[in-house]
């Protein structure tokens, strides 16, 4: 049986971040067997050691291997990484929690960032409420897949309850060009990642109509961590959370990125693509656009106000025009 001092790792989705962080835990510490939805793509890694749909140029480590079946992800592994929309945590995994075969001390770390629409609660919730005997950890803060595989600096955050816990995750993920930093804050730490992909979209949508002056970009993602703060500390987070890399570094790493999907999918909105398109274009919606309802429903339980992100559902539901609602958001920024 696997220890803590070799630790054998699984993955759940071997989609464009997971199949990342799987190949960064294979050159740094030991295998990895990881599940995938996509039957071509497991055979892909497993033959060719590529992952061309979701992370092309990059040749994989052999010490990856992929399967359909995701049982075998939790079968003697100790630590186990979520790498897939939140919307599909439950129905992935729920029948191996139910199998009986998830064993009590394997970690749990969550990486997607967003909300399950159809139960209204957030990927780390879900995980935490699907392994409630297991330790469980959230992992986020700038982490563009594609830069961090290329061996690009990165520096990500892991919150937990147990610093031991994180030091197991720590240990398998901590390179010379990729560390980790520890939080207690959960809750802040996962809403950071999942509300700046509500400001990413609006950025995309900004840019794309050619508003590109850095005098805006400036003030929209000033006023835009300071309502992903606001709403995060009405939902129980710390707001120093936010001024550190799960908020702010967060927030600028995916709103100014060429490859944000939250951020690509304002720009099709600013070209005057409908979302039925666009879902159709980009295979999946990005989650930025079901956390944005979301947030703003829990906003108005909370009586806290996001004018920002209000105005930016608004202009994405035709309701308001980009320019108009550039100008109005100014003018009553600097008369408050
Ligand atoms: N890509 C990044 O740089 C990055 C960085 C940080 C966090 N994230 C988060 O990671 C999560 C995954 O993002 P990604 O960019 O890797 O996405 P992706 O589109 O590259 O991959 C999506 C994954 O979901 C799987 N999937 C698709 N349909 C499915 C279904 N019906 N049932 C189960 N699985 C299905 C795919 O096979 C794939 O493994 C998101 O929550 C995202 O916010 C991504």
């Amino acid at each position: 049986m696997p220890s803590s001092d070799n630790p054998s790792v699984g993955l759940v989705g071997l989609g464009n971040l997971g199949t990342a962080i799987a190949n960064l835990v294979t050159t740094n510490c030991c295998e990895v067997i990881g599940w995938e939805f996509d039957a071509a793509v497991v055979e892909e890694i497993n033959g060719q050691h590529t992952n061309t749909r979701f992370l092309p140029g990059i040749v994989l480590s052999p010490s990856l291997r992929a399967t359909t079946d995701v049982r075998q992800v939790f079968d003697g592994t100790s630590i186990v990484f979520l790498a897939i929309p939140a919307r599909f945590i439950r129905p992935t995994v729920q029948p191996v929690v139910k199998a009986g075969l998830v064993r009590p001390n394997t970690v749990i770390v969550n990486m997607a960032k967003g909300i399950d629409v159809d139960t209204g609660l957030t990927a780390f919730q879900t995980t935490e409420r699907l392994f409630p005997d297991n330790p469980c950890v959230m992992l986020s803060g700038p982490s563009i897949a594609n830069e961090f595989a290329r061996g690009m600096p990165t520096v990500v955050m892991l919150a937990g309850s147990s610093n031991a816990d994180l030091m197991r995750v720590s240990r398998v993920l901590d390179t010379r060009h990729f560390r980790t930093r520890f939080s207690r804050d959960t809750v802040g730490v996962e809403l950071g990642g999942l509300l700046k992909n509500i400001y990413a979209i609006g950025l995309g949508l900004f840019d794309g109509k050619g508003i590109t002056s850095l005098n805006f970009r400036a003030v929209y993602l000033t006023i835009a961590l300071e309502e992903m703060t606001r709403i995060g500390v009405a939902m129980g987070a710390q707001a120093e959370t936010f001024a550190y890399l799960a908020g702010m570094g967060d927030l600028l790493a995916t709103s100014l990125s060429g490859q944000s999907h939250n951020r690509h999918l304002g720009e099709l909105l600013s070209q005057g693509s409908d979302l039925a398109s666009i879902q159709q274009e980009m295979g999946v919606l990005p989650e930025g656009y079901g956390t944005l309802r979301i947030a703003l429903n829990i906003a108005e339980k909370l009586h806290v106000s996001l004018p920002l992100a209000k105005g930016l559902l608004d202009v994405i539901n035709g309701r308001a025009d980009a320019e108009g609602f550039i100008f109005s958001f100014i003018r009553d920024f600097v008369e408050d």
